[in-house]
């Protein structure tokens, strides 16, 4: 289980969706990565990366790597019994995951409501486990409205849960209008949203807790522009989708954000 650490070690997360087509090429992937950065000319914390992986490769990645801790894409809400065809969050946890996303715009375009999403935060959170609350505006009004509705949206995906267990979260600021697409936010268009999403944190939690919480950015990361998320944006790592998914790419991140 992974908690997050402080926030002055970057937290670099990939998102590798529905890649790579086996468990063979994923496992090839990560003792890759793992030998770039055991024998690469930059000194890298021991773990240096996060991945979120299909969950059936999860058991498999985990005993792959030493350098990375290996995490879900997503959880069910529901409880243990009798519902098909879903994975919920103590059973990922007891199977080796590290972390779960929770909240991707591409699992709320399937469906998924925000109370949904505040029921799976919730679940995951009294697991224990690791969670990465994804959020971000569509679109962007001139006024600056989407600032008030994500700080909305944040505290309405932590209603259900307990103040104690705030330690496991970690947000990721991902506008929908960036993911999949060609250009970023710029770093700035990056900073106000996390003073906004601090705000709504420090009103749940507390000043000295907004403060600790990992906020991450993700949407059209590249290794060329990584850096400045870190430097210009006011992140604290990155969730990042096409990049994470070539070894050198997600290497070039890993070694320019730490
Ligand atoms: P992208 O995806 O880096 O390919 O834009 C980001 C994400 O979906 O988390």
């Amino acid at each position: 289980m992974a908690k997050p650490i402080s926030r002055h070690v970057p937290l670099i997360i990939g998102n590798w969706k529905t890649t790579p087509a086996t468990r063979e090429e994923a496992v090839k992937f990560v003792k890759g990565l793992d030998r770039k950065i055991t024998t690469g000319k930059y000194k890298l914390p021991r773990r240096a990366y996060y991945l979120a992986a299909p969950d059936i490769f999860i058991p498999h990645l985990k005993a792959a790597t030493k350098n990375g801790y290996i995490g879900s894409q997503n959880v069910s809400g529901t409880s243990l019994g009798q519902t098909t065809g879903q994975t919920i969050p103590s059973q990922l946890l007891s199977g080796g995951a590290d972390f779960t996303l929770i909240g991707h715009s591409e699992v709320r375009a399937t469906g998924e409501t925000a109370d949904a999403r505040a029921h799976k935060v919730a679940l995951s959170l009294q697991a224990k486990l690791m969670t990465v609350l994804c959020l971000g505006e569509h679109e962007r009004d001139k006024g600056g409205k989407y600032l008030q509705e994500l700080e909305d949206d944040v505290k309405h995906a932590l209603s259900l849960v307990k103040r104690d267990l705030f330690e496991y979260l970690v947000i990721a600021y991902e506008p929908v209008w960036a993911i999949g697409a060609k250009t970023p936010a710029t770093p700035q268009e990056c900073f106000e949203v996390v003073i906004a999403l601090r705000r709504a944190l420090a009103t749940l939690g507390g000043i000295d807790y907004a403060k600790k919480v990992h906020i991450l950015y993700g949407g059209s990361v590249l290794p060329e522009n990584a850096k400045s998320f870190l430097e210009e944006g006011g992140v604290d790592g990155l969730l990042i989708g096409r990049a994470s998914q070539d070894v050198q790419d997600f290497y070039t991140i890993i070694s320019s954000c730490h």
